[in-house]
């Protein structure tokens, strides 16, 4: 046969035998990468059995290729290791990610170089071979396999906070693992200097240059897929194309870390795929993934552990008392990470506290897989390196691998059976069963009911419903249940069912374009955090995370600066209707959801835990309508449009169900049901065009508003108005803090403020000032400057006083007065 057919039929075989692999490692509860390496050892071994001993034309033909298969270790990285990492960043959730960055990249980047450092001067002393192939090995073992973990998380529930954790320090220590290796090797080989400075910085250009290009080119490949038209198959071939390329540019042109680029491209195309692409769009993205992240994760395993017996083969008895160091070192360094390191950041504040329970596990539970194998598989396949280093590195590697898929993948679900996470949501369990229990109770009566249709006799009929009886629930009989449910956890399930129903809100305003994707993305991550703080804390958890969609994000804070600073208003006024948008969307949905606890969760869950909720609904509501109110205040106009455009989409939504309904009915053909909905897309188009916020900064205006102002004739006005400069702060606002020092003053042009004085704060409204006490009495602030709602402000820069007091002499002695007036009245009220 030619070579090419052969190749071709052996990798056929291989997936054929892999198919097998993932029902069989779930009917066994073990995971799948286990059952891989088990079978790609048992082909090693096969592969070792000379050709004459094989019986059948086609299984010779296959171990025969097989014994000489050309693909070198190196080129396996090359074509599946981009898979991998891709498909694993898609999964990550990025704006949790985003949350975590600290304790990820310090389990990523610092917790591979501890495992490197630790496991390389554990073995030194008593290895046969130099530092640096200690480091190696340490590298090579410090790449972590989250697969199984995080199934198993999955299984019981984990709050995703942890799969997040689990996920994103395996893409990354991936990445720092292969920078580390590829510098030691190269150390090792002589093609780099080995000053230990130079390898910090090549290390550093390595992996902050791969996240840097990776970014880039996600964000690029993001900005052309629109020119795709919405089809799936192109939209999956260009991120195929990206990954792979990416990779290699990385790695051969630019000289970064091509595994860095791709996982932060891949970042970048989850997180601007997500709010870019239409959702079924990027469901198939990420089948696509998967499938391909199957077969190379399968492939890449078999491949590697094929090589175990062969290199097993030489080894001596010395290696076990070397592999028990490792295994030692290893989980030392892991227990170090944990331990010593997750506290001081949770202690500095840069990251919230990892449960004891989950540490433990997650210190078990550091799987090794693939990159591994494949890693050790090029050393020993590197002719640079010597013979004894490729042995060491080989056994040593293999055997640590071989000890975590075989020792620490059967024992982690006992394990987690020990610490009790199996049973973190009992009352969740409990409570799915019920809500089965009542869905099967109208199953039930439907199946009566055909039964009388068709008369069937009550006998048959009674064999099918008997075990719809046995299993289905009256809404009366799930009450009675859930009340003997402790009323935390009650309120705890209630609270997650709530989230739940709030997440499908979201997604049917977005499928229905009630609201534009950034709209719909950042609730459903406001949903998110909320579920994971009721899961985790409880309705105090709640509570809490319900607070943060009043915070202002880092990018409003930017676009706030930018105005203050260079009085750049653009960003802000974007930022701004973005926020209404917001708050009008969660405003609606909160409607719905008090709505749905009322009539839902009320029966289901007791009116305890159903008016606990509704106190929270109440509060956040509140919350909202405060804020929409600040906005009308200020803003009427702007307000009325932002409702009615959202009326507009609504009643859109309405029609095209309308359309689909008559569709679906036959009522309407095909040819008239397009064309409806063609024409309803392009009012849509049309209405798209957003109602945009005018800030209302006009200098001119501003400061015709301030009465101090007014009487002056037109020419003074501009020449006053010159010296001013626009400023617009929002509800909440610290313009002015005590104690700082003062650089300007400021008039209110509309909008109030309050003067933050001990006891008695005082209000200001439009036509006042304030800060000029700095300026002219004191040398700093004396209180608090607080915005109560939006308002407009003018600036005068100190440096400007002097020229505006020259020219407007009688302005000067009033704002003079004023401000000894209230230095007058702080002293008699320190008094
Ligand atoms: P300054 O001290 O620069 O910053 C705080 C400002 O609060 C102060 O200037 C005044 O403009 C204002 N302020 C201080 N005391 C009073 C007061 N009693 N009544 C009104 N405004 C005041």
């Amino acid at each position: 046969m030619h070579q090419t057919a052969l190749t071709v039929f052996t990798i056929a075989g291989l997936l054929g035998v892999v198919s097998f692999l993932p029902p069989a490692a779930e009917r066994f509860a073990i995971p799948d990468s286990v059952l891989l390496a088990v079978v790609g050892i048992a082909i090693g071994i096969a592969t070792q059995i000379p050709a004459p001993y094989l019986s059948g034309g086609a299984v010779r033909d296959i171990v025969g290729t097989l014994q000489h298969f050309g693909l070198g270790a190196q080129s396996l990285l090359y074509i599946f290791l981009p898979a991998l990492l891709f498909e694993a960043a898609l999964h990550v959730d990025t704006r949790q990610l985003g949350d975590e960055v600290a304790p990820v990249l310090l389990l990523a980047v610092i917790g591979v170089l501890v495992c490197t450092l630790v496991v390389g001067f554990a073995l030194w002393p008593i290895a046969p071979v130099g530092i640096l192939a200690c480091v190696v090995l340490g590298a090579i073992i410090a790449t972590t396999d989250p697969s199984a973990v995080v199934a198993i998380f999955r299984d019981i529930g984990a709050p995703r906070r942890l799969s997040t954790l689990v996920q994103g320090e395996s893409l990354f220590n991936d990445a720092a693992a292969i920078a580390i290796y590829s510098l030691a090797v190269a150390i090792m080989t002589g093609a780099r200097p080995a000053h230990p400075g130079d390898g910090i910085l090549i290390f550093c250009r390595q992996f902050g240059g791969g996240i840097a290009v990776g970014f880039a080119a996600g964000w690029l490949v993001m900005m052309v897929m629109p020119a795709l038209r919405s089809s799936r198959l192109a939209e999956a071939t260009l991120t195929i194309g990206f990954a792979y390329a990416t990779y290699i540019v990385g790695d051969h042109y630019l000289h970064v870390s091509g595994v860095v680029a791709v996982a932060a491209g891949a970042l970048a195309v989850s997180a601007e795929g997500r709010r870019r692409l239409a959702p079924s769009n990027f469901e198939s993205l990420v089948t696509t993934w998967e499938q391909l992240a199957f077969w190379a994760s399968s492939l890449i395993f078999l491949f590697a552990a094929m090589h175990t017996p062969e290199l097993l083969l030489h080894a001596r008895p010395r290696d076990l008392a070397l592999l028990a160091v490792v295994v030692a070192a290893a989980l030392a360094a892991r227990a170090l990470t944990l331990y010593g390191l997750i506290p001081v950041l949770s202690w500095v504040r840069l990251a919230r506290p990892i449960g004891g329970d989950y540490k433990l596990f997650m210190l078990w539970g550091g799987i090794r897989g693939a990159v591994s194998l494949a890693l050790a598989l090029a050393v020993t396949q590197e002719p640079s390196v010597p013979p004894e280093v490729r042995q060491f590195v080989g056994v040593l590697a293999t055997g640590f691998v071989l000890f975590t898929l075989l020792v620490t993948g059967p024992t982690m679900r006992p394990l987690m059976r020990l610490l009790r996470l199996n049973q973190a949501p009992p009352a969740e369990i409990a409570l799915r069963e019920r809500v089965l229990g009542l869905s099967l109770a109208t199953v039930r009566n439907q199946v009566e009911e055909l039964a009388r249709a068709h008369e069937i006799g009550a006998e048959i009929t009674e064999e099918v419903v008997a075990g719809y009886r046995r299993r289905a629930r009256s809404p009366a009989d799930i009450a009675e249940e859930n009340a003997q449910l402790p009323a935390e956890s009650r309120t705890r399930t209630a609270l997650l069912v709530l989230a739940d129903r709030e997440q499908e809100y979201c997604l049917e305003y977005f499928e229905g374009h009630t609201v534009s994707r950034k709209v719909a993305a950042a609730l459903l991550s406001h949903v998110a955090r909320l579920r994971d703080a009721a899961r985790s804390q409880g309705i105090d958890g709640y509570q809490e995370a319900a607070a943060r969609l009043r915070r202002f994000s880092p990018w409003f804070r930017l676009a706030l600066a930018l105005h203050r600073r260079i009085g750049v208003a653009g960003p802000l006024a974007r930022e701004l209707t973005y926020r209404f948008e917001v708050q009008l969307a969660a405003r609606f949905i909160l409607k719905n959801l008090t709505v749905f606890n009322r009539d839902q969760i009320g029966p289901l869950f007791g009116s305890g835990p159903s008016n606990a909720l509704a106190r929270q609904l109440e509060l956040r509501l509140a919350e909202i309508d405060r804020a929409i109110a600040a906005l009308k205040l200020q803003y009427p106009r702007y307000a009325h449009q932002l409702g009615a455009q959202y009326l507009a989409r609504t009643a859109a939504r309405f029609e095209e169900q309308s359309y689909r309904r008559l569709r679906a009915e036959s009522i309407i053909n095909q040819d008239t049901y397009e064309d409806l909905l063609r024409a309803l897309r392009r009012r849509r188009r049309r209405g798209e065009a957003r109602t945009r916020l005018d800030l209302g900064l006009k200098r001119q205006e501003l400061v015709r508003r301030v009465p101090l102002f007014a009487a002056l004739d037109d020419p003074t006005r501009q020449a006053v108005a010159r010296l001013l400069r626009p400023r617009l702060a929002v509800p909440d606002e610290v313009i002015v803090r005590r104690g700082e020092r003062g650089d300007a003053m400021y008039f209110i042009s509309s909008g109030a403020v309050e003067v933050r004085l001990g006891e008695r704060p005082v209000q200001l409204g439009s036509g006042d000032f304030f800060g000029e006490m700095a300026l002219l009495i004191a040398d700093r602030r004396t209180a608090d400057v607080v915005a109560l709602g939006y308002c407009q402000l003018l600036t005068l820069a100190a440096r400007d006083l002097d020229r505006l007091f020259g020219a407007q002499p009688a302005l000067r002695d009033h704002i003079r007065a004023v401000a000894a007036e209230r230095s007058a009245a702080a002293v008699s009220q320190a008094q």
